[in-house]
Parts: C-alpha cells; structure tokens; sequence
C-alpha cells in the first residue's frame, strides 16, 4: 500500500516536474547568433511564430557589431554587440514571410545577412499581387539605357521655378499615372515639343519636369525616403547619392578586375543624370524590389512596404531635382 502511494507521489511529482520544464521551455527564446556574411551570417537563419503568439528572440553577436531588422514592420532596427547579448520579443499580427535583416555594414556582403520568419495562423496569408513593373510590362534591365546627349543645365531643375508655367502643363501630364510610366527626359521631350510651351528654354522645361515630380510626392514621404536611404543605401550608394558609400571603392575594383555585366557592379551614382533622367518611377520602383540579380544591388522586395518604395524613389529623384520651396 506504502510503495503504492509512494508510485503514485514520485508520479505526480515527476509530472509536475515535466510540466514546468515544458513551460519555462517554451518560453525560452530563440537565439539567433550572428557572424559578418562571410562567416555565416544569422544563424539561424529561419524561424517559426504563430501569430499573437510572443516570439522571443536572443540576439548573440560572435565577432563585430551587427543589427536586427525587421522587413514589412515599423519595428526599429536593434543593435547587439559582441558579450552584450540583447533579448527581443515580436509578436505579428498577420501570417505572411517576414525577412530580417542587418542595416550595420559590418562586410562588402553585410546584404547577404538574411533569414526569414515564418509565421502562421488561422488565415490564410494574402496572396501578394504582382509588382508594378511587371503589370506595366516593363523590362528592368534595358528600360533606361540611351545613348542620347543630355541638355547641358546651368542650374539644378527647381520645382519652384516651374510651378509657375503649370497652368500651360496638359493635364494629362499632372496624374500619378502619367509619373509612374514616364522618365523625366521622355516628361521633356514631350512637353518641349509641345506648341504651347515654345515660349520657354530648355532650363524652363526642365524646371516644369521637376514640379511635375514634386507633385507626386509629399514632403512627408521625402523625409521617409530619406531616413530610409541613409539606413538602408548609404553604405553602397553614398551619403550624397554620389555613389561612394564605404565599399564603392571595393566593388568598383571588383567590377574593374572581372568585367562581367551580371557579376558585381559599382554602386549608381545618382547625382549623375544619366541614370536619373533616363528612368521612370516604375523601372526604378522594379528594380528596387528585384534588385541587380549578382550586381551587388540587393533585392529589397520582401522588406520594404510599397510605400516605403515609392519614398525611397521619390527621394532619389532629389539627388536630380530641387524640391525645395513648394507648398505640399
Ligand atoms: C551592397 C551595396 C548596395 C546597397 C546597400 C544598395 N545598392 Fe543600389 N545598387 C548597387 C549596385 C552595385 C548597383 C548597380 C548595379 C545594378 O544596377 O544592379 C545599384 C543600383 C541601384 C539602382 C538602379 C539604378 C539605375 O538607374 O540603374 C537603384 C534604383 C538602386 N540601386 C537603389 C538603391 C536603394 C534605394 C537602396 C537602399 C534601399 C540601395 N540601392 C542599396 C549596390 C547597392
């Protein structure tokens, strides 16, 4: 009888035991080491959450400083340091492919350092319709290469010196599909060879193009697309757009030594108006969300929100047009 209830006692307790491990297991998080792409990047680097669910997250650095981003969230990124381990908690709302990534350039491959977090729920996740550049029909790699000789301006294209032509712009040429499907130099042409505006020189017309282009932005989404770059587009493109960011020089040698058009590539220079000019919003739009396929260029289509695209080509446009001094 003795031995009996002593089964039963060590049973209960055994379970009691089992019961709490599995709790305080489970809420264990999960940690995420990281290592400069060259040595690994985050490991791992896929993760499984269901949504609502706390996912817990130990974020362990095993050589430099690196950070933690998270795609498609207004999560800010999070530094974590080598012997300064930092814990995180996520919690997502909606099923769907999360990626996270790492805004510190910590290595010419610091864009490689990605995973993934699959989260699952009770809906299904939305299916994701295809990106505008494909719906257009357009052909990212070909879209915007000319060989045409570019009006040599004097001044910058200032939106606030055309606004004052606008009410001789056709309509047409105002709407945000007109913006989208339309490069600024295709925009020029067009409205240089309009009768009505022969009265105004090449700088007018360019001046007309860069109010047009203010129109389809907002001063809020300029800012975004700013902060944006400097985070995410810096280190590659430079500060300036001049595209000489830290590992430019790097790239460029790179792209010297092995003279292979689909292998790395120097980073664009966006104050040069060859690659601006030629561009409509859509290619630039594409090819921010495919990324350059081996150039170096990375793929930014599972991070960012379509707004946030849109603010960054916006912005870039900046590095051609003045902006400044008009009313949005
Ligand atoms: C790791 C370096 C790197 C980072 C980071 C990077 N780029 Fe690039 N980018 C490149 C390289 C190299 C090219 C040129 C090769 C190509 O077009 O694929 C390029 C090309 C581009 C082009 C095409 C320009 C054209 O006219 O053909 C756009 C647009 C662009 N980058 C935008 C961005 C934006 C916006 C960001 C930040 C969200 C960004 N890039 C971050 C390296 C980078």
């Amino acid at each position: 009888m003795r031995t009996r209830r002593f089964f039963i006692w060590t049973l209960a307790c055994l379970a009691l035991i089992g019961i709490l491990a599995a709790v305080s297991f489970s809420r264990q998080p999960v940690t995420i080491h990281a290592r400069i792409a060259e040595d690994g990047g985050f490991m791992p680097d896929s993760i499984k959450a269901r949504v609502g669910e706390p996912l817990k997250l130990r974020l362990i650095s095993d050589d430099v400083e690196h950070t933690f981003a998270l795609g498609q969230s207004p999560m800010q990124p999070v530094v974590f340091k080598p012997g300064e381990p930092v814990n995180i908690t996520l919690t997502f709302d909606k099923p769907g492919t999360y990626t996270f990534y790492t805004t510190t350039p910590s290595s010419l491959n610091f864009w490689r350092m990605r995973g993934v977090i699959e989260v699952t729920g009770d809906t299904a996740s939305q299916a994701a319709e295809p990106p505008l550049y494909v719906r257009l029909g357009l052909d990212l790699d070909g879209e915007h290469e000319s060989d045409e000789e570019h009006a040599e301006l004097l001044n910058q294209p200032s939106a606030e010196r055309g606004a004052v032509f606008v009410n001789q712009v056709p309509e047409i040429m105002l709407t945000p599909d007109y913006y989208i499907s339309h490069s600024p130099m295709e925009t020029f042409e067009e409205l240089r060879d309009d009768p009505a505006l022969q009265m105004l020189n090449d700088q007018d017309i360019w001046d007309v193009v860069a109010y047009i282009w203010t129109q389809n932005t907002t001063s809020a989404a300029l800012i975004n697309g700013e902060k944006l770059y400097q985070v995410n587009c810096a280190a590659c493109h430079g500060e300036n757009g001049a595209g000489d960011g830290q590992f430019a020089d790097e790239m460029k040698a790179i792209a010297e030594k092995n003279n292979d058009e689909h292998g790395i590539q120097a980073p664009t220079d966006f104050t040069d108006a060859e690659h601006l000019l030629e561009a409509k919003p859509a290619v630039l739009q594409g090819l921010l969300l495919r990324g350059g396929m081996g150039t170096g260029m990375p793929m930014w289509g599972t991070i960012f929100t379509d707004e946030e695209t849109w603010d960054l080509v916006a912005f870039l446009y900046s590095f051609q047009f003045e902006y400044q001094g008009v009313n949005q």
